[in-house]
């Protein structure tokens, strides 16, 4: 038994293929490098003891650990748990996927019970699914795998899209400052499927076909092409009805100010927008998101996934 370790999981963020993927539709993500780590040590305790103030729903780790335990006949009473992130669970980068997959990475390592990334994934999923009842589990593979993946509800599908260019995809994220609340709009969206069944497929369907040509040009470093699938993609998000006044200010802001295309990223009425930007006019774009009352943040796409940090 090791006496402590620490293990990082990567953040996200959903490129293509939003409230899709949750129909079973592709999706493309990308892992940020905005890591959250998770350190468990020995600690003379009776239960395991989970310092995790970043954190916002203690419940993932929990259930972390009540599925490891189960999984290999362990109870662990004498452990302490202890999380760490730069980055704030607001910004929606997918801080409850990540402190899944690091939990159970961390206690993997811990006691000696090696586990292949599939079987973190598929563990993480299901802790994940557990608690929060919708998803397609797109942020437990960006956290598991890292990368830039293609990929489809409870992966069923899970590719990395390769190539150098996407390594180097010039994305700029804004924050809208508002905290969307993914469960609620995931069922309104369900909701409004039922209501009227006919044009939720056809949106649907559509974001499909559409995530399926976005790889060449992100394996290729087409950002024009990209930027223009991005400006698509978010005409149907706002059919579907979860786009924002706010979100639609800084897009069109990043747009004004020469993006190739932006969108919102994620669930919608919040979070974050991105954009894909020529190089020369990246300052223009930041600037003008920023004027429209967005927070640019500073964010490395395809980030490398779980990891041993110590
Ligand atoms: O709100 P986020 O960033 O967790 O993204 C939700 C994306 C959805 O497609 C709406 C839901 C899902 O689980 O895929």
């Amino acid at each position: 038994m090791n006496h402590s370790v620490t293990v990082s999981a990567p953040g996200k963020l959903l490129l293509f293929g939003d409230h899709a993927v949750v129909y079973g539709y592709p999706s493309v993500v990308t892992a940020v490098g905005k890591r959250l780590q998770v350190t468990i040590a020995r600690a003379d305790v009776s239960k395991p003891m989970i310092d995790a103030p970043q954190v916002k729903d203690t419940r993932f780790v929990e259930a972390a650990l009540r599925a490891f335990g189960k999984k290999n006949a362990i109870s662990m009473p004498r452990i302490k748990l202890a999380t760490f992130s730069p980055f704030s669970g607001r910004y929606g980068f997918g801080s409850s996927s990540a402190v899944t997959v690091a939990t159970i990475k961390a206690l993997s390592i811990y006691f000696e019970k090696p586990i292949t990334t599939r079987e973190l994934f598929d563990m993480s999923y299901q802790v994940v699914v557990e608690i929060q009842g919708v998803g397609s589990g797109f942020d437990v593979a960006a956290a598991s795998y890292g990368g830039t993946l293609y990929y489809k509800k409870g992966g069923v599908v899970l590719e990395n899209i390769g190539g150098e260019a996407v390594k180097r995809m010039p994305l700029v994220v804004g924050y809208t400052g508002i905290k969307s609340n993914t469960v609620e709009i995931v069922n309104r969206v369900a909701i409004n499927l039922k209501n009227e069944p006919g044009k939720g497929k056809r949106i649907m369907g559509s974001i499909g076909q559409l995530v399926e040509q976005t790889i060449e040009p992100l394996q290729t470093g087409d950002w024009a092409r990209v930027g223009k699938l991005m400006d698509f993609n978010q005409e149907y998000l706002r059919d579907l009805g979860v786009s924002s006044e706010k979100l639609e200010n800084l897009i069109s802001a990043a747009k004004r100010a020469g993006a190739y295309g932006a969108k919102l990223s994620g669930a919608g009425g919040g979070d974050c927008m991105i954009a894909v930007v020529p190089a020369y006019k990246m300052q223009a774009v930041k600037d003008s998101i920023t004027k429209a009352s967005g927070e640019v943040l500073d964010v490395q796409t395809n980030a490398e996934g779980v990891k041993v940090e110590k």
